[in-house]
């Protein structure tokens, strides 16, 4: 990757593509594969371990009081919990034929089976939802795979993962498979998985969607950022999910 090495010393020189697609090759081999969370402090860690110091609890605790509420409530179906559910989305739903997320999900079940409304994506409810049903999947492995009906919306995904894209011209590839481990703007990049999220993060002094994190990598490379919630950015995440199987989860995160 000398090519990107030139254009991270001389950010701003002349960082021209020889091809504007990239090879979808998963260049990080299961045996490599680490946790962003490998790259913080110990911590920021500990932090992260510990139900009581990690701010993401504040989030998991109102998904818990959300949980009991509407008629039926949410807990009146599903009385044994969630857990484990995360680990295997985003998935196909075949009411609707569509690739959905864990928040596409919540809210398919407010729509259909509560006959409510849906909760604005990146809204504090759907968040806190999102993190109350993510969180009884902490420490479980990914576990989703590329079937017949998700194959298009995998494609997808690996499509926008390999894209040179913004005015800096850089894929997603060229910095979380070729460049993990160095130094950018005072971060260490790390393999760019989405096993944290939803998450605290320190700069944004605030609890956010994996979603919301893709807009800033996205604006970071000076690209127009996708819709948080968009179908594009639904298959980026399931492409992130297949490229991180194996992983633990561990939202509530906590990150730089
Ligand atoms: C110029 C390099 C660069 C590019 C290009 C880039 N990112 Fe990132 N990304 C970073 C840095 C730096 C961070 C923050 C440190 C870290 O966790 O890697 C980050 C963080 C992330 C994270 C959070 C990881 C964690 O554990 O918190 C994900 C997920 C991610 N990127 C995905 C992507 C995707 C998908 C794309 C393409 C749309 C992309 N990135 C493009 C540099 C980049
Ligand atoms: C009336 C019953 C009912 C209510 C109320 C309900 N759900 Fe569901 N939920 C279901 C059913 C049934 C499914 C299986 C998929 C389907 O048929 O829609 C499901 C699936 C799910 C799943 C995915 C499970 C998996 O294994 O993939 C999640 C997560 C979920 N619900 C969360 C919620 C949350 C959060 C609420 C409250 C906002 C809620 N549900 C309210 C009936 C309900």
């Amino acid at each position: 990757m000398r090519l990107l090495a030139a254009c991270f010393l001389f950010v701003g020189a002349a960082c021209s593509p020889e091809t504007t697609q990239l090879e979808p090759d998963f260049t990080i081999e299961a045996s490599q594969r680490v946790s962003g969370s490998n790259f913080l402090t110990p911590e920021t860690v500990a932090q992260q371990n510990d139900d009581f110091e990690n701010p993401g609890y504040l989030w998991v605790e109102r998904g818990a009081d959300l949980f009991e509420q509407g008629e039926p409530s949410c807990a009146g179906c599903h009385e044994n919990g969630l857990e484990g559910v995360a680990t295997h989305y985003p998935a196909f739903d075949t009411g609707t034929q569509t690739l959905i997320n864990l928040e596409g999900r919540i809210n398919l079940c407010r729509t259909r089976h509560q006959g409510l409304t849906s909760l604005p994506y990146e809204s504090d409810e759907l968040l806190s939802l999102t993190a109350f049903v993510a969180e009884q999947s902490r420490g479980l492995p990914i576990s989703v795979e590329v079937t017949p009906q998700t194959q298009s919306a995998f494609e997808s995904g690996a499509n926008y993962f390999m894209t040179r894209r913004g005015q800096l011209n850089l894929a997603c590839t060229q910095c979380h498979d070729d460049n993990w481990g160095k130094q950018l703007r005072g971060d260490t990049i790390s393999q760019g998985h989405g096993n944290g999220f939803p998450a605290y993060r320190f700069e944004w002094e605030d609890f956010g969607s994996l979603h919301r994190r893709l807009h800033d990598c996205d604006t970071g490379v000076r690209a127009a950022p996708m819709e948080l919630g968009s179908q594009t950015y639904i298959d980026l995440e399931f492409y992130l999910a297949v490229r991180a199987s194996g992983l633990e989860l561990e939202s509530p995160g906590i990150r730089r």
